[in-house]
Formats: structure tokens, C-alpha cells, sequence
């Protein structure tokens, strides 16, 4: 069983296909995409080692060419070398315009890999086959793309959509269980921006989703497909509503910057840390009720998430150190500060021009060093 959320763009329009058993149809349902025949698998040592042979028999057996373009696992690989190997390696494929990349893994290389086809040879096709949870909810659908530099995250990329995303819900039950957890903040931030049914919904089966149940898994990821798909094709480009996919976000890179983006701090910890901050902030700043805060921060922690910052390693930070991170931010316009907060559970709202003398002292009563 699957099920098709399509992303409505037009001419760019594709479909995030759902399910069981899909890196087995691979073949069948990425062929229609390529001209020739042909096409370069982009993945990392780890998920090419759990899943290359199956992948490649399955794209085989629909008749197609597998041209494997094997990287190092980590963010370090989503880095401007990491950018030239790739590209290199394309070329030296003598991969033209008519044939197809197709980035099989989780977020960075679904990152670097569409990146790289949105550079490359002016574009090229791409699909995306993500084997995280936190990529088949978020970075595989909408089109961003984008490498790290030394002054941060995702600095430097470009919008460029996939041709289909597949999401094979199988292939994350390899996943370990932080990694589950770390996508299931993504999956939560859904509910607490704009669905208050789906938080409730969650409350009453978020273990049964890091479990991997299989009826609860599935609809998690769909429900949150469904919501980025909708967000997207209202505002591809962040102009306004996409930005609330940014929920947690300031907080959490600013976390993320001072632990050094690596182990010691995921993504999605660090998001799910953040949007407990942004939730209490909110109250704090009488924007919304202490008790609506309290349920989003109950609500992640049940999940085993990080909510407050002495529970992340190198804690207590520095409250200046974090505002500066956050004024850094690249959602951040003439150096003010621009924060995703709630009015409610399930409903955020873009708040630009917040006090950074607000926020600082916010963090230093949350425990930052002031
Ligand atoms: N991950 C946020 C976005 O895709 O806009």
C-alpha cells in the first residue's frame, strides 16, 4: 500500500510517493523520469551498504543503468569539497541533461545531491529516495538545496525541485532509535504550526510512531508531506508562510553552533529544543498561554527529545553568544531578529523585529550564562 501527495507547482508540480516496500518498485516508478535510460545514484557509504544492492537490482530490473556516486557519511560532506567530488564525478560519468541524478539517502545527501543538479550543467533532473524519517518528512520535499560553508549551515544553494519523491517507510527501520527520534521534532513541528489535531493526534501516538508501527508511521509522514506540500505550493520560495517550516529553527541553529553541528547535538534535537524555547518564549512574551507552552514542551519531551538547555552537552551557554548565532541567522533581515512563535498549539506566526534584549534575558531565566 502507498499513497501520492502531490506538491502543486505547475510546471514543477511531483508527487511524494508514501509507503512499504517502494526502494523494490524503484525501478518501475523512476524510469518514466530519465531519457536514456540512465542515471547516477548519489548515497553515502552507510545507507549503500544497508540498501545499495537491493536498490540497484530494483532499478536493474526496470532496465536501468545505475552509475553509483558513493560519498562519506556527515555534514562534512555537504561542504563546497564535497560539492567539487560530486560534480567531479558526474562529469567524469559524462552525464548530459537527458539523464537523471537520484539522491538515495538522508538529508545531507539529499542536500549536496540536489544542489549539485542544480548547478550542474546549468540542471539537471533529480528524484529523491530519503531512507530518514527527518528526510522524508522535510528535506526531501520543497526543493531546497543547499551546502554549508565555515560561516554555517546551508548558506549557499538554490531552489530546485525533485521530479518525484519516494519515501520507503521500510527503509527506516535501519534507522537507530535517536535518529527516529531526531526526525519525529520535524514531525511534531507540523502539529504544533498549524495542526492542532495532528498534536493531539500525536500525543496519543507518538510512541507508536518511534516504534515504527506501521499504520502510525505511515500516517505521520504523510500528514507531515501533506502540510509541507501544501505550504510549498503556496510559497515556494519563502516569501512569507514557508517560513513557519522555520519553527524552532532560530533557537535550535544557534544551539546546534555552539555544540559544533556534529553527535553531540542533532538536527532535529536541536529543533525540538528550539521549539520548546520559541513555545515558552511566546509566553513569556504573552503571546501565548504558559499553559499551551507547557503541553508543546510535555509533548516533546515524552518523545525523549531535548526541551530546555541544561540537557544538552556543553550546557550553560552563553546568552550573548546565542543571540549573536541567532542575529546571524540567515532568516534574520537588517540584523532583527526574525523568530517563529505561537499564538497557540497549531498555530505559529512569523514575528519579525523581536528584541534581542527580550530574548537574552529569556535565555539567561531558561539558565544561559548572562
Ligand atoms: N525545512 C524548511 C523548508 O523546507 O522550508
Amino acid at each position: 500500500m502507498s499513497r501520492s501527495v502531490p506538491v502543486g507547482l505547475g510546471a514543477r508540480a511531483y508527487d511524494v510517493v508514501i509507503g512499504k516496500g517502494l526502494l523494490a518498485q524503484a525501478g518501475e516508478r523512476i524510469a518514466p523520469f530519465t531519457r536514456r535510460g540512465r542515471l547516477a545514484v548519489v548515497s553515502d557509504e552507510t545507507v549503500w551498504a544497508l540498501h545499495g544492492p537491493a536498490f540497484t537490482a530494483a532499478l536493474e530490473a526496470a532496465g536501468l543503468a545505475v552509475c553509483p556516486v558513493i560519498v562519506s557519511p556527515g555534514e562534512q560532506t555537504k561542504s563546497f569539497e564535497g560539492l567539487a567530488d560530486v560534480s567531479d564525478r558526474l562529469l567524469a560519468l559524462e552525464l548530459d541533461r537527458g539523464d537523471l541524478v537520484c539522491a538515495f539517502g538522508g538529508g545531507v545527501v539529499g542536500d549536496l545531491t540536489g544542489f549539485a543538479a542544480a548547478i550542474y550543467k546549468r540542471g539537471i533532473d533529480f528524484v529523491q529516495v530519503p531512507t530518514t524519517l527527518l528526510a522524508q518528512v522535510d528535506s526531501s520535499v520543497g526543493g531546497k538545496t543547499a551546502i554549508d560553508t565555515p560561516r554555517g549551515k546551508n548558506l549557499v544553494g538554490a531552489f530546485h525541485q525533485p521530479k518525484l519523491v519516494l519515501a520507503d517507510l521500510d527503509a527506516l527501520s535501519t534507522l537507530s532509535d535517536r535518529e527516529m527520534r531526531a526526525g519525529y521534532a520535524e514531525v511534531i513541528k507540523y502539529g504544533l504550526l498549524g495542526d492542532f489535531g495532528f498534536f493531539e493526534w500525536l500525543e496519543a501516538n507518538g510512541q507508536a510512531v518511534l516504534a515504527r508501527a506501521p499504520a502510525a508511521l505511515a500516517h505521520a509522514v504523510a500528514r507531515s508531506v501533506e502540510m509541507k506540500a501544501e505550504i510549498v505550493a503556496e510559497d515556494e520560495k519563502e516569501q512569507g508562510r514557508r517560513a513557519l517550516l522555520n519553527l524552532g529553527h532560530t533557537f535550535g541553529h544557534a544551539l546546534e553552533a555552539e555544540t559544533g553541528y556534529g553527535e553531540a547535538l542533532l538536527h532535529g534535537e536541536a529543533v525540538a529544543a528550539g521549539q520548546a524555547l520559541a513555545f515558552r518564549f511566546s509566553a513569556a512574551q504573552g503571546l501565548c498561554s504558559a499553559q499551551d507552552a507547557e503541553r508543546a514542551t510535555a509533548a516533546i519531551a515524552a518523545a525523549g527529545l531535548p526541551t530546555r538547555m541544561d540537557e544538552i552537552p556543553g550546557a550553560p551557554f552563553d546568552a550573548d553568544r546565542l543571540v549573536r548565532h541567532m542575529a546571524q541567522d540567515k532568516k534574520a533581515e537588517a540584523g532583527q531578529l526574525t523568530f517563529i512563535l505561537a499564538r497557540k498549539l497549531g498555530e505559529a506566526f512569523v514575528a519579525k523585529d523581536v528584541d534581542a534584549h527580550a530574548v537574552r534575558r529569556f535565555l539567561v531565566d531558561e539558565g544561559a550564562l548572562g
